[in-house]
């Protein structure tokens, strides 16, 4: 198995959406599916650029299908390309993640009775991030005609929904041709600028219809002589970085292609690939198994997580499905703080603080939305998109099946961990890096202010402080009480916020009191942490999820767990009936000891992990990564590596339509989770790094990088090895247990 390759060599047009999405390309600037060059009726091709959000009439934002340039009809002697026709003799198909460049090699019998070989390449340019490269290289067994028809495609929808108003389209005197729309709502000027060049010569003409320009060629080709076609093409939108009023979206795209053409396809391949080369050369993970999947998952997480967030830009987050497809709308939810920022944090810390300030960003809308709901503070939307949108999560999810009505969410107004998940993210960050002044700037008055807000959420009951109706993170309940992960970690936020009171300087006091309400919280605080409802373990040892939890009837779970598709519950039952059920859709409770587990004894968290998870189905991508990686910590090996390959299968296994509306970002970063603080049991504590490897059967060592307050450390593990080698900074407070790798126990 070649683990830096997502291939396959057989054509299927069932997996061409899956396809697309795990084998995306981009830069954290753009994200380009990995749809063929011809259509296909199963083909979902889209472009998104990050941070290009459109609300059509009368739903929420999204992130913009924009104008596409991967289409290319290709014609020999008339008869068009397709691999439904015709005879195809050979196929391979593959994204080398090592320098990010996909190809694909197809020999194909035409009707025509030509054999010509085709070879496809593409790239989204690592250092020329508005920049997407193909190339197709033909070659026919017999002297032909070819006649190649490819340009700027604006006829994308997101599922119909059309975010551009009427296209200006452009053919100018350099062959290159330009295609500049604007959304419809949120104004955004796109731009998109294509050139196409032969390697022989050609005859040239440009078409156009209602919503796109194309360039043609037409040319004869000898008998066995390559001929090769390279089109490069450029994007800019008013919503770049650093655009301004005088710019436009026109001279920009001219600027970048020109840059670009020069470089031609070759050179910027090379460019791209040195550039993803140092990335692998700092960032690798070596997972040594029998078993090469594990590498190839590690390489997969790490392709993802590196093009999925724009490192430069701290107006923008990370989607569930990143950029790789239009599920979840674009929308960053806590995905992004509990499952991909610690990837982000331990390896690229300053893409984390960008991400942490793109949260900062959104403050003003949230402080809006606790308002509207009538409470203090900030209130975090639990769908985010451009800071501008505030919340996005959209109030109806799809029909309820066993209904046939519409399924109400209400995420917004109650899955209100998001907040806490926040100030925790926040807190990660700092403890991990040092980074003072980010705090100074920012994560101090995000902590302050989501405080504010759980101050006026809790309610006084039965002689305590109890949170009531919320969405928890199993959001197979609704309107539950006292939630324990949300109580535990807004109380975790209590104790951020009285912390940072404590040590506030006068200066600080009085710059935040023009935004929050200091005095009250200073008073408020202890009173309410005093009397805050933290519920316990009951006579069995077990916490209860929420109030009433363990009351719920049981089902049989070996119905819906390990299937091969997510959600099968809901065949049988409504949502009103499941919300009776002792089932969790994904971790819960479990999370609690992922985030807090030093409040936990190992007794408790064992006990819970084990009931927990009989009754989770693991409906959600966010669930199998943590509880491996809490098996890890349980040292219940066998059950964090089965729990991890199952993981690692999310995207990668055999299931064909799981991946299609994108990749799960979230499960991604749960790939590094489950190795990084799993297996590697690597986490920043308030005065160290602490560091607990374990080895499970069926990986024979790993050695992973690790960031830890700017220094950086290699961790290797193997059976008679676990050493933390500083390989630049100054020396941390590292506390390296070994006590868990057998082999070394027994030396
Ligand atoms: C999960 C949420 C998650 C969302 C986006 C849902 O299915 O239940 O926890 O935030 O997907 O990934």
């Amino acid at each position: 198995m070649e683990t830096y390759k997502i291939s396959e060599n057989k054509f299927n047009t069932d997996k061409l959406q899956k396809f697309e999405s795990i084998a995306c390309q981009g830069n954290g600037y753009m994200g380009v599916r990995n749809s063929l060059e011809e259509e296909y009726v199963h083909t979902h091709r889209n472009t998104f650029i990050n941070g290009v959000f459109d609300a059509p009439h009368e739903e929420v934002t999204e992130l913009a299908a924009l104008p596409d340039v991967t289409n290319f009809e290709l014609y020999i002697n008339s008869e068009r390309f397709d691999m439904l026709t015709g005879t195809v003799n050979k196929y391979e198909r593959s994204l080398n993640m090592k320098n990010g460049e996909s190809v694909r090699r197809v020999t194909r019998t035409g009707e025509n009775g030509i054999k010509v070989t085709y070879v496809f390449s593409r790239l989204a340019s690592q250092t020329h991030r508005h920049i997407v490269a193909e190339r197709v290289q033909i070659i026919c067994d017999s002297d032909a005609q070819i006649r190649v028809v490819t340009g700027i495609d604006g006829k994308m929808t997101n599922s119909g929904a059309q975010h551009f108003g009427p296209a200006e389209l452009r053919s100018y005197s350099d062959r290159r041709i330009g295609l500049y729309a604007k959304t419809l709502q949120s104004q955004v000027d796109v731009g998109v600028q294509s050139v196409l060049k032969s390697s022989e010569d050609n005859k040239y003409s440009v078409k156009t219809d209602r919503r796109g320009v194309f360039s043609c060629m037409q040319l004869s080709v000898n008998k066995g002589e390559p001929v090769v076609f390279e089109k490069i093409s450029a994007y800019a939108t008013s919503r770049d970085l650093g655009f301004s009023e005088n710019d436009s979206v026109e001279e920009k795209c001219k600027k970048y292609l020109y840059d670009a053409v020069q470089l031609g396809y070759d050179g910027l391949l090379k460019l791209s690939a040195e550039a993803w080369n140092n990335f692998w050369e700092t960032n690798t993970i070596t997972i040594a198994s029998d078993n090469k999947f594990y590498q190839k998952a590690v390489n997969f997480a790490l392709y993802h997580l590196h093009i999925m967030a724009n490192c430069e830009d701290n107006r923008l987050g990370i989607g569930a499905k990143a950029l790789s497809g239009e599920g979840y709308k674009g929308h960053s939810f806590w995905d992004t703080e509990i499952f991909i920022l610690p990837y982000y944090i331990y390896t690229e810390p300053q893409t984390a603080r960008k991400l942490l300030e793109y949260r900062y960003s959104l403050l003003e809308k949230s402080r809006e939305k606790a308002k509207k709901y009538g409470f203090n503070g900030a209130m975090y939307p639990w769908e985010a998109a451009w800071s501008d949108d505030g919340e996005t999560c959209p109030l109806s999810g799809g029909m309820d099946l066993e209904t046939g009505k519409s399924i109400e969410i209400h995420a917004s107004e109650k899955e209100v961990h998001i907040n806490a998940d926040i100030a925790y993210a926040v807190w990660h960050y700092y403890i991990a890096t040092g980074d003072k002044d980010f705090m100074e700037k920012y994560g101090c008055e995000m902590i302050l202010s989501i405080a504010e807000f759980w101050l006026s959420r809790v309610e006084e009951r039965n002689g305590r402080y109890e949170i009531l109706d919320v969405i928890g993170p199993d959001e197979y309940k609704d309107g539950i009480d006292n939630n324990a992960y949300t109580n535990y970690m807004a109380y975790f936020n209590f104790c951020l916020a009285q912390e940072i009171i404590q040590n506030i300087s006068d200066e600080y006091r009085k710059e935040f009191e023009k935004k929050i309400d200091i005095n009250g919280l200073e008073i408020c605080l202890p009173q309410v942490m005093d009397k805050m409802y933290l519920p316990e373990p009951d006579e069995n040892g077990i916490i209860p999820q929420f109030d009433g939890f363990r009351d719920l009837k049981d089902v049989d779970y070996s119905l819906y767990k390990n299937k091969e598709k997510v959600g099968m519950i809901f065949d049988d039952y409504s949502f009103e009936e499941i919300n009776k059920m002792r089932v969790c859709k994904q971790a819960d409770l479990v999370m609690l000891f992922y985030t807090l587990r030093n409040q936990f004894d190992n007794e408790t968290v064992k006990r819970n992990f084990e009931y927990y998870e009989n009754c989770t189905l693991h409906d959600s991508s966010l669930s199998l990564c943590i509880h491996s990686l809490m098996a890890s910590r349980l040292n219940m090996l066998d059950t964090a590596f089965k729990l991890f390959h199952k993981c690692c299968e999310v995207d990668l296994g055999d299931n064909t339509d799981n991946s299609d509306s994108g990749i799960h970002s979230a499960s991604i970063g749960g790939i590094w989770l489950a190795v990084v603080m799993g297996f590697g049991g690597v986490k920043a504590e308030n005065d160290a790094l602490t560091v607990e490897p374990v080895l499970p059967d069926g990986i024979n060592s790993y050695s992973l990088p690790i960031i830890y307050r700017g220094s950086k450390y290699r961790l290797t593990v193997s059976a008679d090895e676990a050493d933390m080698e500083r390989l630049s900074g100054e020396q941390q407070t590292i506390i390296l247990n070994r006590n868990n790798i057998t082999g070394l126990r027994n030396k």
